[in-house]
């Protein structure tokens, strides 16, 4: 590795003798008072264009993925950071410009959407949300970082922690679901994987909360719109993924194209100066999305560029990303007086401290190690590890003791559009807009074929073809039946491409797109016992798979292994333990559908068509096709003895929660226990339940834990009727058991005075 040959000049040597002076002296944090000092000191060489530089953001792709050229921009200096440049090589040769070209030396920073793997892709973030696993969401996005890092990149653009109750909106895929406190522990968990104990260790990465806030509120599901929230629902619902990820040392945080109280995310200055910085106390760099600032003229919220951009930086955005609004503006707005220069002055101070928290000062080619890039990427270990991540992110939803399949059984016929596609098991970001490449990727079909054993015959075809949304390949429905028709049973894979949620891919209706409900319906008639097996980045209407067939497990878009993480679980080396992260809606017209609703003066009932008093639908019922939290296993557990350390407790104490958890069936498996709590009477109306502890837990055959969960102050806590974040005495439920359903729940009472 070369050492930074940064230009500092003479003055450095002063301040590192100040340095080494003061560790002597005193007991402050040493590297802290090191970099400031550095910061200081290369803010005060920099010309004005040269700080204007380190806000621009510029990108290495157009949106057609055609390569820019973007080394004229390097050797003038105005990039600070560029996207969608990749691979150690590559990056390497820019940084050296950088470097060596540019009047002060200022290291380059790589960004990147490293989603969920960087090439090799674990599943969704929906999928591993499924898995309540921290410890191993926290290891995929730890891997993520150690490939990307390995290959050229410093900073990742998630983790995406927007919550949303709209599976219309295709970008529910990218986040952790429909919870504000699950929401939360995902967030602190990724944060951890990518950001590691030390940002300048060359296997970690800085990550990036994003978008910030009440982007999964998207009016009607369509991605871009701005709906209206109040602050509550700020507060009680977006906000706490962003202060968990925050509290956990998230180095930068993105604004959202949306806007909050009618004022765009990029021009607000009371969500980024107020609550961002001056609330949450974050303190890194703040990121415009992908040409917000320019947005800020669509919107008709600013005049011109100039403006747009005197309105964001003086809202706090620090980084301008691909608008080029900040690199052609802001040296106007500073000679004319309208912006103060020390605005200038702090977002760079922020994007320096950045830099140096990374480590690129102090070695700027850490990052571009083409060797390790071989060594890491797509290694053995991290497959392994993608194996399980995906198998651990499967829901199974219904099994009429079809499952598992043995692996000796004498017919299998593998059907469907998705059976043997490579891409669409990758989502959007995987597929299209990470570094993933289909031909890693295990399909289905080829997981199933791995798996049987050799005297298995392993039958498929298409069904119908998925494209889009159009009906193609009804006239292969009779192929397909007749080869169901020959097998002792079938394993259907049914759902969507990869594009189709994501980005930009909102849908009106949730029905499986393209004729597959037509396959579907055609199967079940022939009475053979089917599996369907849903490859989708949304929760889709899958009324009638439920209704016809034996057994449906929820597969999300599992990733690089995807084929043998299905077929692990179809055949039993793996026990299902998945539970959902989001409420899976009957039908699209349930949308919004979340499990912590706001309680209502009149009952939940479902369904009840002769009372028309009730909070139901006439038509259709209003609870959920399968409830959030909700889960099956091959084994079968059973909660008892449901009990609490204290019955009552102050208004500062905390209480254990006991419960019974046995495995009562004779296979070894995994649960989620799950804790949930309802203030009984409260100034506010509070949701009908919230979800405030889990624990996953093993349990061998016929064994018994008591697990153990905890309550406390904090926990209780909400906005009451003043917006005043507070404990209010008085009664709670204490629910405990594996899903959010009343029935799946045992139930105690808590008293706090
Ligand atoms: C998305 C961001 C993403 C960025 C860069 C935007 O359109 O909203 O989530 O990180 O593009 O690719």
């Amino acid at each position: 590795m070369k050492q930074n040959n940064i230009k500092l000049p003479l003055i450095k040597h002063f301040f590192t003798l100040l340095f080494v002076m003061l560790i002597g002296m005193s007991s402050c944090k040493p590297v802290i008072i090191k970099e400031d000092l550095r910061i200081e000191n290369l803010l005060k060489q920099m010309t004005l264009k040269e700080k204007v530089s380190q806000l621009n953001l510029i990108t290495a792709l157009d949106d057609n993925n055609n390569e820019l050229d973007v080394i004229d921009k390097i050797k003038n200096g105005e990039v600070g950071h560029i996207l969608k440049s990749n691979g150690a090589q590559n990056n390497l040769e820019l940084q050296k410009i950088a470097i060596n070209q540019s009047r002060l030396g200022i290291p380059i920073m790589f960004h990147e959407d490293v989603i969920h793997g960087y090439k090799t892709i674990f599943p969704s973030p929906m999928g591993e949300a499924s898995s309540w696993n921290l410890e191993m969401i926290e290891k995929t996005a730890h891997i993520a970082a150690i490939e990307a890092a390995a290959s050229g990149i410093q900073l990742t653009y998630a983790p995406m922690v927007d919550v949303t109750h709209d599976a219309r909106w295709g970008r529910i895929v990218e986040g952790a679901g429909e919870d504000p406190w699950l929401g939360s522990e995902i967030a602190a968990a990724r944060v951890r994987g990518f950001q590691g104990k030390d940002l300048s260790d060359s296997s970690t990465i800085m990550a990036c909360a994003k978008h910030f806030i009440g982007y999964g509120n998207a009016l009607a599901g369509i991605d871009y719109n701005i709906g209206e929230f109040s602050e509550r629902m700020l507060r009680e619902t977006y906000l706490p993924p962003f202060k968990s990820a925050i509290d956990e040392g998230v180095g930068s945080v993105m604004v959202a194209y949306s806007a909050y109280n009618g004022v765009p995310a990029s021009a607000n200055k009371w969500l980024i100066n107020q609550l961002l910085r001056e609330e949450l106390g974050f303190d890194g760099m703040v990121i415009s999305d992908w040409g917000t600032i320019s947005n800020l003229i669509k919107s008709g919220n600013a005049i011109n560029e100039n403006d747009a951009a005197q309105q964001a930086i003086e809202a706090g955005v620090d980084l301008d990303m691909v608008s080029e609004i900040y690199v052609h503006q802001i040296e106007q707005l500073i000679r004319d007086g309208s912006v103060d220069i020390e605005l200038i002055n702090m977002a760079v101070r922020r994007v320096l401290k950045a830099k140096f928290d990374l480590g690129l000062f102090d070695n700027p080619y850490v990052y571009f190690d083409t060797i390790r890039e071989k060594e890491v990427v797509l290694c053995e270990d991290h497959l392994l590890i993608a194996r399980q991540a995906a198998r651990e992110s499967m829901v199974l939803l219904k099994n009429n003791n079809l499952l598992p399949l043995s692996k000796e059984i004498k017919t299998i016929a593998v059907i469907g559009p998705l059976a043997n596609r490579k891409k669409d098991m990758m989502s959007w970001w995987g597929a299209n807009h990470s570094q993933g490449n289909e031909n890693d990727v295990v399909t289905l079909l080829e997981g199933i074929k791995s798996a049987v054993s050799k005297q298995t015959k392993v039958f498929y075809s298409e069904g119908v073809i998925l494209n889009g949304f159009e009906k193609s390949g009804i006239n292969l429905i009779d192929e397909a039946v007749a080869v169901a028709r020959k097998a002792d049973v079938v394993v259907l894979a049914v759902g969507e491409e990869y594009w189709m949620s994501g980005e930009g891919a909102s849908v009106s209706e949730i029905t499986l797109p393209g004729s597959q409900n037509e396959l579907i319906q055609a199967l079940a008639r022939i009475n053979k016992p089917v599996v369907a097996v849903l490859i989708n980045g949304r929760p889709y209407d899958i009324r009638t798979p439920v209704a016809e067939f034996d057994a449906v497990l929820e597969a999300w878009q599992p990733g690089t292994m995807a084929g043998h993480a299905i077929s692990d679980l179809l055949f039993g080396d793996y026990n299902p333990s998945g539970k959902l992260p989001v409420s899976y809606p009957y039908n699209g017209g349930q949308i919004p559908i979340f499990y912590n609703q706001k309680r209502s003066s009149h009952d939940f009932e479902g369904v009840n068509l002769t009372d028309r008093y009730k909070n139901n639908y006439l038509d259709i019922t209003t609870k959920p096709l399968f409830s959030f939290g909700f889960g099956l296993s091959y084994s079968k557990f059973e909660f008892s003895n449901l009990r609490l350390e204290k019955d009552t407790i102050g208004m500062n104490e905390t209480t254990k929660i006991f419960v019974d958890v046995q495995n009562i069936s004779d296979r070894a498996g995994e649960e989620v226990v799950q804790l949930y709590i309802q203030d009984m009477v409260s100034s506010a109306i509070r949701p009908a339940k919230e979800l405030k502890d889990f624990s996953r837990i093993s349990l061998k055959s016929g064994e018994l834990k008591t697990v153990v969960l905890d309550i406390n102050p904090e926990k209780l806590k909400f906005y009451n009727s003043e917006m005043n974040y507070v404990l209010e005495p008085g009664y709670f439920s204490i629910m405990v058991g594996n899903s959010s359903q009343n029935e799946d729940l045992l139930v105690k009472t808590l008293h706090v005075k």
